[in-house]
């Protein structure tokens, strides 16, 4: 039995070859890069050479190629057409996020995949950090209590760029709240359990662009706990620190920065040591928090060796491929609630 996937990459001029190439990909233990292909034609002969890939001059090749997997990096409103074509070829593909730009797009997808008998995956790496991982720990071990509220935090500074896909509709599907937030609801669905209903506000705040530059949306979960997503094109960098807060009646876990791309960050567990001597009036107690350090984990190496050893171990179908699907449901939610100006349902499935 082979013990190793060898992947094609298409759309590999962004993500691809800053972060899931060289972190993900190359350095996996059960992956090999076998060749790429992008629509620039220069960057993909770039970053052939640089990660020693073959370079590929079409989809179509790239499905003749003799490879088990492809890692779609394209933008989102090329994901839909790329997975079904791989799905028709028979290979197994690894979707980014988010998976198409519409509920019905995703659907297509899983079933496409589901009738070639290929895994499909969506690139929602940020469950892999280890620090969002040791908190999900801490919440299955009751360390929290009743899970209450959660925010989620991932803004960044995105200005006005001719031809940027982000900010036309028909290419992003949606701006901040579609390209960020999605990353938010995921990790709050994972933590919370699932959402029932939304109510969203969108806007362009400062960049005057088709897709929202601003967006903050109010979940509630099926278990009864609340959260919040803020989303902004329109924050600096240096400005916005991607904060993560979970609260229960026993506890609370804050972060900064561990929503994002990086490994490890500051992340803080103020846990009751025992509720029997909880005390209402009890000055809450300062900076004595757990800090929580485990080991870090390169989350496009996860996400990359995860998939890959669900081909190798012949799954049928992957779950992520639902996770997408789940994520394009609550977030068409949250765009119908902005539409709307009204609480929306987010149906189950
Ligand atoms: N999880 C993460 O950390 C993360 C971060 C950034 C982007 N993303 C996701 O990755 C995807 C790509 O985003 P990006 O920031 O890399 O975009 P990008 O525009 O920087 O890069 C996309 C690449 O795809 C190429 N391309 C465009 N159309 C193509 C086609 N039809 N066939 C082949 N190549 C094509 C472009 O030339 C470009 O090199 C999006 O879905 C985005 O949401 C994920």
């Amino acid at each position: 039995m082979p013990n190793t996937v060898r992947w094609a990459v298409v759309g590999s001029g962004g993500i691809a070859r800053r972060r899931t190439i060289p972190e993900g990909i190359i350095p996996a233990d059960n992956a090999e890069l076998v060749c790429v292909y992008d629509v620039d034609r220069k960057v993909n002969v770039e970053v052939a050479r640089e990660f020693g890939a073959e370079p590929l001059g079409s989809l179509d090749e790239v499905l003749k190629a003799d490879i088990d997997a492809v890692y779609v990096a394209t933008p989102a409103y090329v994901h839909h057409e790329q997975v079904l074509a791989c799905a028709d070829a028979g290979k197994h593909v690894l979707c980014e996020k988010p998976l198409g730009m519409t509920v019905e797009q995703a659907r297509e997808m899983l079933q496409a995949a589901q009738n070639a008998g290929v895994l499909l995956g969506t690139a929602l790496m940020m469950r892999f950090h280890s620090q969002h991982q040791e908190a999900l720990r801490l919440i299955r071990e009751g360390r929290l209590g009743t899970l209450v509220y959660a925010r989620t935090q991932l803004s960044c500074w995105y200005p006005p760029i001719t031809g940027a896909w982000r900010q036309e509709s028909d290419k992003g599907g949606g701006g901040a709240l579609m390209d960020m937030g999605g990353h938010c609801i995921d990790l709050l669905e994972m933590f919370l359990g699932r959402v029932s209903r939304v109510s969203c506000f969108i806007n362009n705040t400062v960049h005057d662009y088709q897709t929202e530059d601003s967006a903050t949306a109010m979940l509630f979960f099926e278990n009864g706990a609340m959260a919040t997503v803020d989303t902004f094109f329109c924050i600096p960098d240096a400005s916005s620190k991607n904060v993560l807060e979970l609260y229960g009646s026993r506890g609370s876990i804050i972060a900064k920065g561990t929503i994002g791309q990086g490994t490890a960050e500051r992340m803080t567990a103020y846990l009751e040591q025992d509720n029997s001597d909880y005390d209402a009036q009890q000055a809450r107690r300062s900076d004595n928090g757990l800090v929580l350090e485990p080991e870090p984990v390169n989350t496009y190496r996860a996400e990359i060796e995860q998939f890959s050893r669900a081909i190798l171990e012949r799954k049928t179908f992957a779950d992520s491929a639902q996770l997408g699907l789940r994520n394009q449901i609550v977030l068409a939610a949250c765009y119908e609630s902005a539409r709307t100006a009204t609480v929306i349902p987010v149906p189950a499935a």
